[in-house]
C-alpha cells in the first residue's frame, strides 16, 4: 500500500507540543509520509497573515490534515483590521469545504470521576455533536464602525440540507445492529430565521429517514438538557455557533476539553482532524497539556481521512487502556489513589506501550 501523506499543522500554544505527541503515535504505526505547515499566530508572525494561499494548496496535495490548535494572548486584539490566528482556521474549514465537523462524546468507564457531573448522569453518554462548519454567523459579513458592530447570520437551503443529511446518516451507522437512531436538530427556531429555514429543511428530509426518530430542541433547553439528562441524546445536529457552544459543554461529560477529537469533513479533498480545545495560553510550554483529544482525533483520522478502520481502534483501545492504568494528566486528576501523575510525555508513553 502506497503510504499516506498527512500535513501536519501544529499551530500555536500547545498545537506543537500535542502535534509532536501525535507524531509519535503515528510513527508506531507504520510508515507514513508527513508534511508540516504554518498556521494561526505562528504564521502571522512569520509570514503576515494566519493562513497562506502556499500552506492551504499544500493541505489539499495530502490525504489528511492533522492541526493542533490556533490563538493566543500575543495576537488578541479588538482591531477589526489586524490579522487573527482564527481566521486560519477558518481559511483553511471553508478552502477545503469542510462542512461538516464530526464531535463524538463518549464516556471512558475509567474517567467517570474525573467528570465534575455524577457517576448516574455521565457513565451511559454516548453522543455525537454533528456541527455545520462553514456558514453561520462564522461567515456573513462583517461590518464594524466606531460605535456599531454587525455579524450577519445566513444559511441557504443546500448548507442545511447536506449537513442534516451527514447527521441522519451517522446516526443510522451508530444504530447498526443497536436499535434505533436518533436525530436531535438544536435550533432557535423560536426567535431566528435562519434556525426556522433550518426547522423546515430538517423536517423535510425526515421522511426519507423514516428509521431515525426526529426531534428538535431549542438550544437554551439543549444547553440545560446536556448537563441534566446527556445519555438522552444519540445525534446531535446544529448550525456553526450552536455546536462550538454545546461541544465544548458536552466535553465536560468526558472529564476534560482535552479528551474531545473532532473531523471536518465534506469537500473533495482531504479533511481536517483536530481536537475541539484550543491553544491552552495557560498551561503552554509546561509539559502538561493532555494529548488524549489529539490523538482520539488521529483515530478519526485513520477511520475517515485513511479508511483504515484497525488502527483506528488500535489508537482508541490504547487510549482507554492507558486510563485504566491510572495515567492522568492534571486536567483529569482527582486525587484517587489509584492515579498516577502523568505530563505530555508520560501519558504518551503511557499510551504508545498499549498500542
Ligand atoms: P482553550 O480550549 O484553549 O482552553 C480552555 C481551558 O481548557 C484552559 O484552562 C486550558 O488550559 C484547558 N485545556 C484546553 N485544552 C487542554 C488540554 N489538551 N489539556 C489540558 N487542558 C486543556 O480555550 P481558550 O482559553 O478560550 O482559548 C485560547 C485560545 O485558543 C484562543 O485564542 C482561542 O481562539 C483559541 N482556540 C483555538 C481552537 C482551535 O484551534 N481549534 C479552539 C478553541 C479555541
Ligand atoms: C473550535 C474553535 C474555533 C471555532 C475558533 C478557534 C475559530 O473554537 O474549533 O471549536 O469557533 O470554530
Ligand atoms: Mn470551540
Amino acid at each position: 500500500m502506497a503510504s499516506a501523506k498527512i500535513m501536519l499543522l501544529p499551530g500555536d500554544g500547545i498545537g506543537p507540543e500535542i502535534i509532536a505527541a501525535a507524531r509519535a503515535l503515528i510513527d508506531r504505526l507504520g510508515d507514513f509520509e508527513f508534511c508540516e505547515e504554518l498556521i494561526g499566530g505562528a504564521s502571522i508572525d512569520e509570514r503576515g497573515t494566519a493562513l497562506t494561499e502556499e500552506a492551504l494548496e499544500a493541505c489539499r496535495e495530502t490525504d489528511a490534515v492533522l492541526l493542533g490548535a490556533v490563538g493566543g494572548p500575543k495576537w488578541d486584539t479588538t482591531d477589526p483590521g489586524a490579522a487573527r490566528p482564527e481566521q486560519g482556521l477558518l481559511g483553511l474549514r471553508k478552502g477545503l469545504g469542510l462542512y461538516a465537523n464530526l464531535r463524538p462524546v463518549k464516556a471512558f468507564p475509567a474517567l467517570i470521576a474525573s467528570s465534575p457531573l455524577r457517576r448516574d448522569v455521565v457513565e451511559d453518554v454516548d453522543l455525537l455533536v454533528v456541527r455545520e462548519l462553514t456558514g453561520g454567523i462564522y461567515f456573513g459579513a462583517k461590518e464594524r464602525e466606531p460605535d456599531l458592530a454587525r455579524d450577519d447570520c445566513v444559511y441557504e437551503r443546500y448548507e442545511v440540507e447536506r449537513i442534516a443529511r451527514t447527521a441522519f446518516e451517522s446516526a443510522r451507522r451508530r444504530a447498526e445492529g443497536e436499535g434505533r437512531a436518533r436525530v436531535t436538530s438544536v435550533d432557535k427556531a423560536n426567535v431566528l430565521e435562519t434556525s426556522r429555514l433550518w426547522r423546515e429543511v430538517v423536517d423535510g428530509l425526515a421522511g426519507e429517514y423514516g428509521d431515525v426518530e426526529l426531534d428538535h430542541m431549542l438550544v437554551d433547553n439543549a444547553a440545560m438538557q446536556l448537563v441534566a439528562a446527556p445519555s438522552r441524546f444519540d445525534v446531535i445536529v446544529t448550525e456553526n455557533m450552536f455546536g462550538d457552544i454545546l461541544s465544548d459543554e458536552s466535553a465536560m461529560l468526558t472529564g476534560s476539553l482535552g479528551m474531545l477529537p473532532s473531523a471536518s469533513l465534506g469537500g473533495d479533498g482531504p479533511g481536517v482532524f483536530e481536537p475541539v480545545h484550543g491553544s491552552a495560553p495557560d498551561i503552554a510550554g509546561t509539559g502538561v497539556a493532555n494529548p488524549l483529544a489529539t490523538f482520539l482525533s488521529v483515530a478519526m483520522l485513520f477511520r475517515h481521512g485513511l479508511d483504515r478502520h484497525d488502527e483506528a481502534v488500535r489508537i482508541e483501545s490504547a487510549v482507554e487502556s492507558a486510563l485504566e492504568t491510572g495515567a492522568r494528566t492534571p486536567d483529569l486528576a482527582t486525587g484517587a489513589e489509584t492515579e498516577r501523575e502523568a505530563g505530555t510525555a508520560e501519558i504518551t508513553e503511557a499510551v504508545l506501550e498499549q498500542l
